[in-house]
């Protein structure tokens, strides 16, 4: 799947999310992805194909990643794709469930597009694990980015936890949410 807007180019093992096409909201993701020149530890939270870390790569030239996803499928698929678009790039790839066995206090900056569809029944509790294990993971004054469609609510259960979201950035479906753990 060529992305020449994003000057990327992703395979997809069988089953990963978004196999056939880019995600809309992967894609608004990726056309609000912050940067910085800083030294940053960065995990993809539930990678897929590994889309958003290799374009926070892009964004962030001097940061390591730590790819995971609970499918292996996924991982061998970020795991190729960063290594076809950021060869030379330090990179940890996971096969784990959340963030189990991640070290606490450990990443700087999380993005997360959590899923939302658990066996044809809408709920929200992998997401709200995963909001859990990234207090638990970033260091003081890191951040958590989630996007998630706006009907799903997501900054309440943020707030609750993280005393703190505001709105990066949204559009008519879609929200970018950014919380920091104090
Ligand atoms: C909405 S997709 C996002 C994929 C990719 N980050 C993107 O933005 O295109 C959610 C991802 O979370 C993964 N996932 C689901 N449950 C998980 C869990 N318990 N632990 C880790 N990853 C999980 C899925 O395999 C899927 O790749």
């Amino acid at each position: 799947m060529p992305l020449p807007e994003h000057r990327l180019d992703i395979v997809n093992h069988a089953s990963v999310f978004a196999r056939d096409k880019l995600d809309i909201g992967t894609r608004f993701f990726l056309e609000n992805m912050p940067a910085s020149d800083e030294p940053k530890h960065i995990i993809d939270l539930g990678c897929g194909n590994g889309l958003l870390g290799i374009a926070a790569a892009g964004t962030h030239p001097n940061a390591t990643f730590t790819m995971v996803d609970e499918s292996f499928m996924a991982v061998a698929s970020a795991e190729q794709n960063f290594a076809q678009n950021h060869p030379d790039r330090t990179t940890n790839f996971q096969v784990t469930d959340c963030l189990t066995g991640i070290a606490d206090n450990c990443a700087d900056l999380i993005l997360n597009n959590p899923p939302f569809h658990q066996q044809n029944t809408i709920g929200d509790f992998i997401a709200v694990q995963m909001f859990k294990d990234a207090k638990r993971t970033l260091k003081t004054g890191g951040e958590l980015l989630v996007i998630g469609n706006r009907h799903l609510g997501y900054h309440v259960k943020l707030k609750r936890l993280f005393g703190n979201c505001t709105t990066l950035a949204s559009n008519k479906k879609f929200v970018i949410l950014r919380c920091i753990k104090r």
